[in-house]
């Protein structure tokens, strides 16, 4: 039965359809007269019924499912287009901003409602939903507290560009805020029993006679089928990594990469126009400043936060580091070659352990002075130098007479020096389908769709023109639970909770990144050598991240060996890691498999 468990997990990963649809547990179909009446064992598509379907798991999606479930409701399943659950939430770096919390109180931080709203909309260039932003403050301190409850890791603070106050919250040591949160509710999903249907593709909104929601249709490797249900929580992100979607909007940004997962393509927003929902701010698209131009991979605002300063190629300053993202991304676009340089010392690594990413994936230069730091970069050692000087002089004094910083956490003199070359790219879409404040999706006339609710990055309006890092986290998690609460409002009023159609047989931790790879995208085969012979191995990376490895032979002791790969594979899945813990008892092959995919990936 291990044996059994661990071939359908594999299978189950990479996306077949074996078990009808449902994806990232070992399910049985639900008593709907269609699904009884699927006996073979590839089952064909049969429509489903639930009382909330989710679209999207990644942070807001996983949010409302999870609220949904704690608020009492059984029967909520998510659809979810990739082979993992995360988005764009998964890739999230600097923290999640909240004013008035119980962390700041610890930390004799003090702050206000008013000026966290107050600075969010002069950085949305007041083009923000005021009744939106204050909705979204309002509930930032409970969604601190929430995630803290659930089990994550809010404790520590940082700032991000334009924020006067530290409120940017993050786990412990400066560590990535995303894959704890995706991590959290990862678990607590598992824990609630909500099934999420991997590798399943959101086609369309249906509608009933009343234009009131009827169901969700979808596609997975075995067809098209409905999942007829009374609401449905859009959470699929926004449309930062579709260049056409992007360029059709923002012509100016034609040529721009992207920081975004690929599969932040607009779906739902497409979705939700053909059912008659409204968008807005389509047309407002931010770059971030730092991010490397040969990977794409964004260097966290919070290593400026945390005392990183911007020089161009001629070792120069040239903006107050802390203004917001669009005024530096533009500054950074006006410097010569259009690049520019994050610089850093030995101090700010140890405060922010989000950088050692950036130092295993060798995208930093570092030295042990700022003349050696600077011949590296290919700048002009004395300018740097004296640019390094000056700002140790302000950051000492309290004053940046040259462009007005006023928070510099580090004088930036503790060897050793680093940098990132670094450069804007697409990072996120502030437009999209528009929304109430208890998250109803709206009509032209402001109507709202019976039955219809959205949040997330999918949405649009509450960051304006331009959002405040750290703003997404918060809007996710703030909109996710109100999302929630009133999809769960709605089928109370609509024939209320009905039980669990998609039922769990067995629980399985699905193998799911936690951090984001650094591999090529493609399928590979593998052979290491185990405690009886080879083992062989198919391996699947997409999105730069291992989604499966599939053990296709193995001559391995039944009974001891189980346990070994569905260890091993996790681990290598989870951590995106080469060399991971070895089984006790198992260890040959435990090595075997290593060895396997090792020389899977190498064959690129
Ligand atoms: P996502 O997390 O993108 O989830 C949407 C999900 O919907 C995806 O899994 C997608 O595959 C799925 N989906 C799409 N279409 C379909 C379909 N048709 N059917 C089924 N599923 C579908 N914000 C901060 O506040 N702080 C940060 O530190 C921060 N750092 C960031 C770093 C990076 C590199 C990036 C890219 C963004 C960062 N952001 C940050 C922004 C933030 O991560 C996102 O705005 C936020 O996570 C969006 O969450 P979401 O749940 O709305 O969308
Ligand atoms: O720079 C960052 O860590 C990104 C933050 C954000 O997009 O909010």
């Amino acid at each position: 039965m291990k044996r059994l468990t661990s071939i359908l997990l594999s299978l189950l990963i990479v996306g077949s359809s074996v078990l009808g649809g449902c994806k990232n547990k070992n399910t049985s179909e639900g008593k709907t007269p269609e699904s009884s009446a699927a006996t073979s064992s590839v089952a064909a598509p049969t429509d489903k019924e639930a009382d909330i379907v989710v679209i999207g798991g990644g942070g807001a999606g996983m949010t409302a499912a999870l609220q949904a479930s704690q608020n009492g409701a059984k029967n909520v399943v998510i659809v979810e287009k990739m082979p993992q659950t995360g988005g764009n939430t998964v890739y999230a770096t600097g923290g999640l901003n909240a004013s008035e919390t119980s962390v700041q109180k610890k930390l004799n931080v003090k702050d206000s409602n008013q000026s966290f709203i107050d600075e969010t909309i002069a950085g949305g260039k007041k083009l923000n939903n005021p009744e939106l932003v204050k909705t979204m403050v309002e509930g930032s301190a409970a969604a601190v507290d929430w995630i803290n409850q659930i089990g994550g890791d809010l404790s520590e603070l940082g700032r991000s560009g334009g924020m006067s106050v530290d409120r940017l919250h993050r786990p412990k040591g400066g560590a990535a805020v995303g894959p704890m949160i995706v991590k959290t509710l990862n678990e607590n999903i598992e824990k609630e029993n909500i099934p999420v249907l991997l590798n399943t593709t959101a086609k369309e909104i249906v509608l009933n006679d009343k234009n009131a929601i009827a169901g969700v249709k979808v596609a997975d490797a075995s067809g098209e089928y409905t999942i007829k249900c009374k609401a449905v929580v859009l959470a699929a992100g926004g449309f930062g990594a579709n260049s056409d979607m992007v360029v059709k909007y923002a012509p100016n940004l034609k040529g721009f990469g992207t920081t975004n997962h690929k599969g932040a393509t607009g779906d739902g927003i497409i979705l939700a126009e053909k059912a008659n929902a409204a968008l807005v701010d389509m047309e407002k698209i931010q770059t971030h400043p730092t991010v490397e131009p040969s990977t794409s991979v964004m260097y966290t605002e919070g290593v400026r936060g945390d005392g990183g300063i911007l020089v161009n190629k001629e070792g120069k300053r040239f903006i107050n580091e802390l203004e917001t993202r669009d005024v530096v991304s533009a500054a950074i676009l006006e410097q010569p070659e259009a690049i520019s340089f994050l610089i850093f010392d030995q101090a700010v690594r140890e405060k922010l352990s989000a950088i050692e990413k950036y130092i295993n994936l060798k995208i930093i230069e570092e030295a042990e002075t700022p003349e050696e730091l600077a011949k590296k970069i290919g700048v002009d050692p004395a300018a740097f130098a004296e640019t390094m000087k000056a700002y140790s002089q302000a950051a000492a004094s309290g004053v940046d007479k040259d462009f007005g910083r006023k928070e510099m956490k580090s004088k930036l003199d503790k060897p050793k020096y680093y940098a990132g070359k670094c450069a804007p790219a697409i990072h996120h879409t502030m437009g999209g389908v528009k929304i109430n404040t208890v998250c109803e999706v709206l009509k032209a006339d402001n109507a709202a769709i019976p039955g219809f609710f959205a949040a997330g990055e999918v949405t649009g309006g509450v960051h304006g023109g331009n959002r405040i890092g750290g703003n997404a986290m918060a809007d996710i998690i703030v909109f996710g639970r109100i999302a929630a609460n009133s999809a769960c409002k709605y089928v109370e009023a609509n024939g209320g909770y009905t039980e669990p159609s998609i039922v769990l047989e067995e629980a399985e931790t699905p193998a799911v990144p936690e951090v984001k790879g650094n591999f090529k995208d493609g399928e590979y085969t593998g052979k290491g050598k185990g405690n009886n012979g080879d083992i062989e191995v198919k391996v699947t990376v997409k999105d730069s991240s291992i989604v499966s490895i599939q053990v296709t032979k193995h001559s391995e002791t039944p009974g001891i060996y189980e346990n070994a790969e569905k260890n091993v594979i996790n681990s290598i899945i989870k951590k995106q890691a080469l060399k991971v813990d070895t089984v006790a008892g198992a260890t040959n092959s435990s090595k075997g498999i290593m060895e396997a995919v090792n020389n899977a990936l190498n064959q690129k």
